[in-house]
């Protein structure tokens, strides 16, 4: 056998294996790499070209297999050594407050009992058996007696260790059985979506079923084309290892080379638990991936132990689930609402549903390709998802519940507001209405024109809008500050205590900044963020109306879209007759300091990592607030990079650029 191959060559191989997986952990488990992903790719190929002139020398172990093999007919069972139980819910504080006194009184102690609590991951969970530190086996929990052996698959997941590394003081166990949860994330789930669509094959439901059905295929090559990742969470049997709590095994796990979550959170008391619970829950929302509650480990083994477990789940672990936000419902009718740019956007009225704590009985469709691609009618059930503060969305018929009775939707030929016919633009999906004087975009831009980001004026809701629009009181924005007592009274529902306090709140409202005046306009393109941009750079209102095309484009964050978008507002006589009428009739603006008054002015930042206190966003406004920037990438124009827990390649590369490397506490300090 392997006795005539020249040493030299078994030395290579060896090397290139240990090489190829700790640049494979760097780069998934740690998003740290230390080569190039040319580099690594050439170092597979030497690998691959020795394996298949020495296949005397192939290993199960060896990085080559992870790119798949053969397809097999089906399956092989096997046995869990250790049941992989399920877990009890809980829904509300309380829940976890009686799992709390249950555990004191089952182990007859105090409070002081501390928790581990993790990030649910909403995946498949699986089982790695290691012996003398090589993957052996991989298989599904199945029925938590029995599960399938789905080895070559499992291996072709980059972050799963093909084989462990010795790191921290810490011993190759004998054998080590980790459980943990296979999971794909957003990115690679919309990705496999579109591939999908695009083949002509059905779409997956969820990033669930999408991991599911990918650990599921016969052809270990297809599940290799997957973007699948894993994150390990416990352990099965073990032999040549100890640890006495549930956070030293994390700690363990993570020095042997597995993928923990970062957002786990050990040794912690049951009142840190339930802070813990509505941080994640913020969190949530910012996840690359599905995450559906929290998991509650008592973190002694000891006490794990004593406690025990029921046939079904132990009695050490809850799992505090997060509310739904995806339901099912039926759709009553679909109609069509007309923004202020004319766009035409279909609007499912639902049978009420409670989503997440909130009752949701409008849905959005946003377009006619949007209602082909779901092939939504009304009548269909639905289910409907709502996510943060994000208009909720349809996102699948139940086509198993459709009666036949079910009525396919056409987007109306006229604008249901003024009768004016629609039309397409070729590359827009938008349906639009282009009668200027369609009553309906008049009340939205008015809508608009009042609101918290606008002018802020408060007392003016939608419905008294609608009635004034209705009844020639107001044509244009601007009428609103020719506004009267009398007149206001006039309108029905208006008695006078609530039209004085309207008056005073639009007088109020006439000393405005720049940015919320641009803002204010309802250009098109111009949020926000970018009327924040335009009143920086611009000093008086003249300039930003003389500006032209390529003035605008040279601004930092204002692209030829935008660009052109201003440019045209400012060219139509009617707007400048607008902006006129407004500013005669008092309102004031306050232009805003230049950023260059801020500290952080000129300054470019890079945030790498969790960050302990700050959420993301929140860090970069503040960086924002005191006129720094805040970027994506790392560059040599970058000035900080702040690093937080677990940090990315983006350090790496700063550290290669002799960036300064700042973490959160500096950064706070630094604001101050
Ligand atoms: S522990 C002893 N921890 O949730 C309790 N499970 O039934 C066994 N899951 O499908 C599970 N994240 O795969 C545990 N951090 C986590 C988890 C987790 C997700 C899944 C698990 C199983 C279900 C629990």
């Amino acid at each position: 056998m392997s006795i005539n191959i020249d040493p030299e060559i078994i030395k290579r191989i060896i090397q290139l294996r240990e090489a190829l997986n700790r640049h494979n952990y760097r780069y998934y488990a740690l998003d740290d790499p230390e080569i190039s992903d040319a580099g690594y790719d050439r170092m597979m190929q030497e690998l691959i070209s020795l394996e298949t002139d020495y296949p005397d020398l192939k290993d199960p172990g060896s990085p080559t297999s992870r790119v798949g093999s053969a397809p097999i007919s089906s399956f092989d069972t096997v046995d869990h050594s250790i049941p992989m139980l399920s877990i009890e819910n809980a829904f509300n504080d309380s829940d976890i407050m009686d799992f709390h006194k249950r555990i004191m009184k089952n182990l007859n102690i105090g409070n002081d009992i501390r928790y581990t609590a993790e990030p649910k991951m909403d995946g498949i969970a699986v089982e790695l058996v290691y012996e003398n530190g090589v993957l052996i086996l991989g298989a599904t929990r199945g029925d938590g007696e029995r599960g399938e052996r789905i080895t070559e698959n499992v291996k072709t997941i980059p972050t799963v260790p093909l084989t462990l590394q010795k790191k921290d003081r810490i011993r190759i166990p004998a054998l080590l059985e980790v459980r943990g949860e296979v999971i794909m994330g957003h990115d690679g789930f919309k990705k496999l979506n579109e591939d999908r669509i695009r083949a002509a094959l059905p779409p997956f439901a969820n990033p669930r079923n999408a991991a599911g059905g990918s650990l599921r295929q016969l052809d270990s090559r297809e599940t290799a084309k997957r973007p699948l990742e894993i994150f390990i969470y416990g352990a099965g049997k073990i032999e040549g290892m100890s640890f006495e709590t549930q956070g030293e095994l994390l700690d363990s796990l993570k020095s042997l080379g597995f993928r923990v979550n970062p957002l786990i959170r050990t040794g912690i008391t049951v009142d840190e638990v339930l802070f813990w619970y509505r941080e994640l829950v913020q969190k949530r929302e910012t996840l690359a991936y599905d995450i559906d509650g929290m998991v509650v480990k008592v973190d002694q083994v000891a006490f794990q132990k004593t406690l025990g477990e029921t046939s079904k789940s132990p009695r050490w672990a809850i799992a505090y689930k997060f509310e739904a936000v995806q339901e099912s419902t039926r759709i009553v009718d679909i109609e069509v609402q007309v923004g202020r740019t004319g766009t035409l956007t279909p609007v499912a009225r639902l049978e009420p549903v409670s989503i997440a704590g909130v009752t949701v009985s409008r849905a959005s469709l946003h377009n006619e390709d949007e209602i082909q691609k779901l092939d939504v009618r009304v009548g269909d059930h639905v289910f409907v998802k709502r996510a943060g503060d994000v208009i909720p969305k349809v996102v699948k018929v139940i086509e198993s519940r459709r009666t036949g009775n079910e009525i396919p939707f056409r987007m109306p030929e006229n604008c249901p507001a003024c009768g004016e016919r629609v039309v397409r633009q070729a590359n827009e999906a938008a349906v639009r209405c282009i009668n200027m004087e369609c009553p309906a975009q008049i009340k939205e831009g008015i809508k608009h024109f009042i609101s918290k980001g606008a002018f802020d004026i408060d007392g003016m809701g939608d419905k008294l809008v609608d009635q004034m629009v209705e009844k020639g009181i107001i044509a244009s924005v601007s009428d609103i500050f020719y506004l009267d007592q009398e007149t206001v009274s006039d309108m029905d529902r208006m008695g006078e205590k609530s039209a004085s306090n309207l008056v005073s709140a639009i007088a109020g409202s006439k000393t405005i900044s720049f940015s919320r005046f641009i803002y204010s306009l309802g250009i098109r393109f111009a949020g926000e963020y970018v009327s924040k941009i335009l009143s920086v750079e611009f000093d008086t209102l003249d300039h930003l109306i003389n500006a032209g095309k390529e003035d605008l484009e040279t601004i930092d964050g204002v692209g030829p879209v935008v660009a052109e978008s201003v440019f045209v507002f400012f060219r139509q006589q009617k707007n400048i007759d607008l902006v006129r009428r407004i500013i005669e009739s008092g309102v004031q603006i306050i232009h805003e300091p230049k950023r260059e008054e801020g500290a952080f002015s000129g300054k470019t930042f890079v945030l790498t990592g969790t960050l302990e206190t700050l959420a993301r966003n929140d860090a970069k406004k503040l960086i924002e607030e005191k006129g720094g920037k805040v970027s994506g990438s790392v560059s040599k124009k970058t000035d900080y990079i702040v690093a937080g827990d677990s940090p990315g390649s983006k350090l790496d590369k700063g550290q290669k650029l002799g960036i300064p490397i700042i973490d959160e506490g500096t950064l706070i300090a630094m604001l101050q």
